[in-house]
């Protein structure tokens, strides 16, 4: 049997061209190796997203998305976190291993009880259990299965340590139950700008989105901000964000002749973003035209979802077992 790289994405915006590069892609080429588990983290989005009828869409939205993007449910595990009946449970366990200061000092409850502060409020107000919670719900999803590696964003390293953290304090006491696994952090990640120059980002609005109709795609490339140099201007490619950008996307040969216009003089913006434009477009043509099918067919989405849950459960109903038998409540 294959080692277990598993992964959870949140359903909290469409996807765009960030997560493709930071995520979608080399969580998809690790199947070479690995068994993929991968699903959607709908109880986490539970923590900040509470308009139904939003969730349930982003939910399908993003399985859309993974199938489109070339994930082959027959080959990988894919399925939505609260089909798993065994998370909720598993997540009280293991939060009875969890020491409160792990999750006190954790950056996104940190960040929260910080801003309260700040604006001189009670420090947990309008903060909900369920975001304090957060990473012994992850921690649970990591470890039910035995996942052997967790590729995620530099943004995710905290909680992949403090599930480490929970799992090694489960095993102190119990003996070796529990899996510890290996975070893979792409820090790539944070190497791909949005179109205003930041990290690509649904909450700072920069994004673009890989799914959304031609010409509204079209619209957001050109909307990529550079500076008012002229085409014949010399510029550094290096300190340019539509370069960035199409660093991602044009072929080698291309790319170096680009440069050189950057370099030398030659290169004009909305051309070249007319050029990034179609070459997105052209990059996920196929993708783009599975996923209008597949949005359209909730049935066979749902029926996917829940096939790769049955066999879901069925990898992670003996680490649960071992784990109640452990603890005594077995
Ligand atoms: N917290 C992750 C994020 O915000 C999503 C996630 C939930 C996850 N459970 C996971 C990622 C388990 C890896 C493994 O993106």
């Amino acid at each position: 049997m294959k080692p277990i790289a598993l992964t959870g994405i949140k359903p909290t915006g469409k996807p765009h061209i960030g997560n493709y590069l930071g995520m979608y892609r080399p969580a998809l080429s690790l199947m070479e190796n690995y068994l993929g588990m991968y699903f959607v983290a709908d109880y986490h989005a539970l923590t900040t997203m509470h308009d139904p009828e939003t969730l349930r869409n982003l939910v399908y939205e993003v399985a859309a998305s993974w199938l489109a993007l070339g994930l082959d449910p027959d080959e990988a595990i894919f399925f939505c976190q609260s089909d798993i009946p065994e998370i909720p449970e598993f997540t009280w366990i293991l939060s009875c291993f969890t020491s409160k200061g792990l999750l006190n000092r954790a950056h996104a409850y940190k960040d929260a009880v910080d801003e309260n502060l700040e604006l001189g409020h009670d420090p947990d107000e309008r903060i909900n259990a369920g975001l304090f919670y957060y990473p012994v719900l992850m921690a649970a999803d990591i470890l039910l299965y035995g996942s052997d590696v967790v590729p995620v964003g530099l943004d995710q390293k905290q909680h992949i340590e403090i599930t480490r953290d929970i799992a090694e304090a489960f095993n102190r006491t119990y003996g070796e139950v529990l899996k510890v696994p290996e975070g893979l952090i792409q820090e790539s990640v944070m190497k791909v700008p949005g179109i205003d120059g930041r990290k690509m980002s649904k909450s700072y609005d920069n994004t673009i989105p890989i799914f959304t109709p031609e010409k509204k795609l079209r619209k957001q490339v050109m909307r990529i901000v550079t500076d008012s140099k002229h085409p014949e201007d010399p510029k550094d490619p290096d300190d340019d964000n539509l370069f960035a950008l199409l660093r991602f996307f044009a072929s080698p040969e291309r790319l170096e002749e680009i440069r050189q216009l950057y370099l030398h003089g030659g290169a004009a913006y909305g051309v070249l973003k007319t050029e990034l434009a179609e070459l997105i477009l052209d990059h996920f043509a196929d993708a783009r035209k599975q996923y209008e099918e597949l949005i359209e067919d909730k049935p066979y989405l749902d029926q996917v979802l829940l096939e790769g849950a049955g066999k879901a459960r069925r990898i992670g109903k003996p680490y649960l077992e071992a784990a109640r038998k452990a603890t005594g409540i077995d």
